[in-house]
């Protein structure tokens, strides 16, 4: 059998039983953290979220993801009913209710809420809005010798007026898709196009390669906006690497030297191979381990 692979996976650990998950203000034992039924995130995909990752004691780009997160709401017309200041409390609570104070990572959650009737309509949810800090001690998988396996799929990125591929929904059923089509298909996770048939970016992180030492990211019309992608540029740029924000082609990718991974979760994951063509070595390239220990510097990891 093959082996699975993501660029989300963590080694095991057992203290993750007994956390304690921020539920609406309350600190719950994981085995009772619960949400209605009729609420608006489970039944429509309707709500918004962040990955956080503390790294000792420093919650990484705090500022940028609770940006993110209130851009995200006011997008979809959602009143967080917390101010930024009350949301960082938030998550600094459930971190020392847990005992976190490094090696953690937090997926906070805001839904519209429980509605009065199993419908779509958003005025439904009446009673405000659910909120939801799941919060685990986390390693990422060491994908530095060995990485991800990556699939192109018939999945591509929407055009922002349909559902804009830069809002962190709940519903992340395109992603999904082509995750599924890609592990259908014999690889780990999907590269996925633009509508014109560049590469945009992969179904749960952002995507990069390196062509004779410059680094190529998608032009960012249709992928997330990555704290983590706009992080590696910024080192780009401070650090004399040229990088380029453009169009490119499954041609050039597949003839990559180096090709990586970003997102808050794994940092840099490298890839391994792109619809069966092999990548480098299968592992990390120069210009991705550099980017790497440049990138764990700043987030002081
Ligand atoms: C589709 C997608 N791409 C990329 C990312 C990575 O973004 P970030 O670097 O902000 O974690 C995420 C994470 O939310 C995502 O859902």
């Amino acid at each position: 059998m093959t082996e699975h692979r993501s660029s989300h996976d963590a080694a095991h650990d057992p203290r993750n039983d007994d956390i304690l998950i921020w539920v609406n203000g309350r600190l719950v034992p994981k085995d009772q953290a619960v949400v209605s039924v009729y609420d608006s995130g489970f039944m429509m995909g309707d709500g918004i979220w962040e990955g956080l990752r503390l790294y000792n004691g420093r919650w990484a780009f705090l500022d940028l993801h609770v940006e993110r997160l209130f851009e995200g709401a006011k997008a979809i017309d959602l009143e967080i009913g917390m101010s930024a200041d009350q949301i960082v409390a938030a998550l600094e609570e459930t971190a020392r209710a847990n005992g976190m104070t490094g090696d953690a990572h937090a997926r906070l959650m805001v839904t519209r809420g429980p509605k009065v009737r199993p419908f779509q309509d958003p005025r439904l949810s009446r009673s405000g809005p659910t909120m939801v800090i799941i919060m685990e001690h986390s390693v990422p998988v060491d994908r530095m010798a060995k990485g991800i396996r990556l699939a192109t799929v018939p999945n591509v990125r929407g055009m922002p007026m349909a559902q804009d591929p830069k809002l962190n929904s709940h519903s992340k059923l395109n992603c999904i898709l082509a995750c599924i089509a890609a592990q259908k298909a014999g690889a780990d996770e999907a590269l996925m196009l633009d509508p014109q048939g560049f590469v945009s970016t992969t179904n749960g992180c952002n995507f990069f390669i390196v062509r004779k030492g410059e680094v190529w990211t998608s032009n960012g019309d249709y992928c997330m906006n990555g704290i983590t992608r706009q992080a590696v540029i910024d080192l780009c740029h401070e650090n004399g690497i040229t990088c380029r924000e453009k169009n490119f082609s499954l041609v050039e990718t597949y003839s990559a030297d180096e090709a990586f991974l970003t997102g808050t979760f794994g940092a840099q994951t490298p890839v391994a191979e792109i619809d069966g063509r092999r990548i480098g070595d299968g592992g990390a390239g120069p210009v991705t381990r550099r980017l790497r220990d440049l990138y764990k510097a700043k987030v002081g990891a």
